[in-house]
């Protein structure tokens, strides 16, 4: 198979984390006598940079002509004295979202075993592990809702975000849930506010009537968001597949991270209706955490995020099932061995991004 793919680095630690990721890619493709076809190009913060725009005409063209594309991160403090609307992340990263139609952004939450140690939930707590899903609506919601902001009487300023969901975009960010259950332990767990939301009124109908009709395989609980960011600390175990909307999703799948041991552990992988020339899911996979700015440069950043992205991309994009796995059991591998960036060392031992990369290189 030849896969052809986007790179975008982005910024501050994105660039360090993608160079360690892509001589796993490289490698475990090689082995498997399959061809890698990549290019990388400026999005973000260095997109503004080098050619005056957040998503540069150039780049948008290289990830329509891929299959794929595997991002870092974006934004920071260098773009935060620019207009909001023109920042990296609003201007970059969610266009390719929306552009790409990329509605469904799943985070895998699995506690590896040798870290349970550097979760920030108690052992005796999480007897059975942690193993959960998170499937987010990527493209509806606040972010997308329209948006003001205007001085209104009496000299006072008004901001108005917009909460808007469809039931179409319901429907369809359920059925990516109902296909991630199957493969798992059946059960979803809806999270919303429809105590207070009329958004989350019309997810509750729809999620159950969905379930309902197209999957009576599965179980489904429903939740309120405040309520879940509860239950996630007391008692993760209980979690299999949470479906939620476009910012709850934001802030649990965050949660998730740390429970998981680190934000610099969590991968994901957004997808949508589009295929690749493969017939395959054309997806945007990237690290769920950010840019860094406070260790960047400094060789610290755990890549394993980002080469567990690359692993979703082979899984997803372009259905190389044995080599994700592959690079997954080396992550799983040089951890156990010990070998870790200082967000996972729990105040032992660290080796920087560049020893890991390698280490898990080694290991594949
Ligand atoms: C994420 C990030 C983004 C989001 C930011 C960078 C816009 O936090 O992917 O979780 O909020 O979706
Ligand atoms: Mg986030």
């Amino acid at each position: 198979m030849h896969l052809k793919i986007a790179v975008l680095p982005g910024d501050y630690i994105g660039p360090e984390v993608m160079a360690a990721a892509l001589p796993v890619l490289e490698a475990v493709l090689k082995k498997s006598g399959h061809t890698l076809e990549h290019s990388t190009h400026d999005v973000g913060g260095a997109g503004i940079d080098n050619h005056g725009k957040a998503l540069p005409d150039s780049t948008l063209e290289a990830c329509r002509a891929a299959d794929a594309i595997l991002f870092g991160s974006v934004g920071g403090p260098k773009w935060e004295k620019l207009p909001p609307a023109e920042q990296p992340e609003r201007a970059s990263l969610l266009p390719l979202r929306k552009h790409f139609t990329l509605y469904a952004n799943v985070r895998p939450g699995l506690l590896l075993k040798n870290l349970i140690d550097t979760s920030p939930i108690r052992p005796d707590r999480i007897p059975n592990g942690v193993d959960m899903v998170c499937i987010r609506e990527l493209t509806g919601g606040l972010y997308f809702g329209p948006k003001s902001t205007k001085e209104i009487e009496g000299g006072d300023i008004e901001a108005i975000d917009t909460m808007v969901y469809r039931k179409s975009e319901i429907e369809r960010i359920t059925d990516v849930a109902i296909v991630t259950a199957r493969a798992r332990r059946k059960h979803i767990t809806l999270v919303d506010k429809a105590n207070v939301l009329q958004t989350s009124v019309l997810w509750r109908k729809v999620v159950a009537d969905r379930i309902k009709a197209t999957a009576p395989d599965i179980t489904l609980a429903v939740m309120y968001i405040d309520n879940a960011a509860m239950q996630l600390v007391l008692k993760p175990s209980q979690f299999d597949v949470l479906l939620t909307e476009n910012m709850f999703g934001d802030i649990l799948s965050d949660e998730m991270a740390v429970i998981c041991g680190s934000l610099g552990m969590m991968a994901s992988a957004s997808l949508g209706a589009n295929r690749n020339r493969h017939g395959l899911g054309y997806g945007l996979y990237e690290p769920s955490g950010g840019t860094a700015p406070d260790i960047a440069g400094q060789d610290k950043a755990n890549p394993c995020a980002q080469i567990l992205s690359a692993a979703l991309m082979l899984r997803h994009s372009f259905g190389l099932e044995a080599e994700a796995k592959a690079i997954e059991l080396a992550v799983e591998k040089t951890i156990a061995e010990g070998i870790r960036t200082a967000d996972i060392a729990g105040g032992g031992k660290a080796v920087g991004t560049k020893a890991m990369g390698a280490a898990i290189l080694a290991r594949l």
